[in-house]
């Protein structure tokens, strides 16, 4: 089982995690998610997470002490049982989300999935002191992740965002595997190509119809269709992956598109 510790000031931020596919696959034993109140790491009246910052300028940073005692309490609870290897030497990989990190991407989503233990630190206010990320840098497989070229004003969201990634990866999560087989994004999906519109019943609706061609029964038409419908839409919203693309994948009807 995949076992997934959250380190954060605020512990509530997380209740999604009981919720839906990651809520179901906790309570089916899939997933070990333990969240933690890193204000629990602190010994002063006020609980302080974070102090002004060196060299001056706005905001506050996350202080080192309760972070390190929290990793090191967390990372000496492992029991080797998070340890795919059985060696005993159980040690986690550290999530740490940040505007300043490397992308999140779907390639990422499934090599995190591959692990038997993730561990989340995300942060608020300008971010965690430069020594934590150094220091568990020296023992630990470190990842500094964003989610996107934009400013949240903490790591929580991103957590919920990761983990949902993730944890639609495990095996047995979703119903059924060949659902994330097209996912947009994963890899050898239709050449990298995002996924086209779908419909369902009633046949009319307000009027519309939906496209001849999906009533047609010829499944190789139809395939032809929805490539061709997923080519327009990565044309028309995600013009980058056309040009990351290889151009083998393509044929003299996607360039009249
Ligand atoms: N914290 C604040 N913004 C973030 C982002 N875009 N990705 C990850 N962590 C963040």
């Amino acid at each position: 089982m995949m076992r997934l510790d959250v380190v954060t000031i605020f512990p509530e931020y997380l209740e999604p995690l009981n919720v839906s596919l990651v809520g179901k696959a906790r309570a089916r034993g899939q997933l070990d998610v333990r969240i933690h109140d890193l204000r629990e790491w602190t010994h002063d009246r006020h609980n302080t997470v974070d102090d002004t910052p060196y060299g001056g300028g706005p905001g506050m940073v996350m202080k080192p002490d309760p972070w390190g005692e929290a990793l090191d309490s967390i990372i000496e609870s492992g029991d080797g049982s998070e340890d795919a290897s059985g060696d005993g030497g159980a040690r986690p990989v550290l999530v740490v989300p940040t505007p300043s990190g490397k992308p999140f991407t779907q390639q990422l989503a499934v090599e995190l999935s591959e692990k038997p233990w993730l561990v989340f630190t995300p942060a608020r206010y300008e971010g965690i002191d430069r020594r934590v990320i150094e220091e568990y840098g020296d023992r630990l497989d470190v990842r500094e992740v964003s989610i996107g070229d934009y400013v949240l004003a903490g790591g929580e969201a991103p957590v919920l965002v990761m983990v949902e990634a993730i944890a639609r990866l495990l095996p047995g999560v979703l119903g059924n595997a060949e659902s994330h087989r097209d996912d947009s994004f994963a890899p050898g999906a239709m050449a990298d190509l995002l996924e086209g519109p779908v419909y369902t019943k009633p046949p009319q609706w307000r009027g519309r119809g939906i496209p001849d061609v999906l009533l047609s029964g010829h499944h190789g038409k139809i395939a032809r269709w929805r490539r061709d419908e997923a080519f327009r839409r990565t044309v028309l919203n995600r013009p980058d992956l056309i040009r990351r693309a290889d151009p083998a994948a393509f044929d003299k009807k996607d360039r009249e598109t």
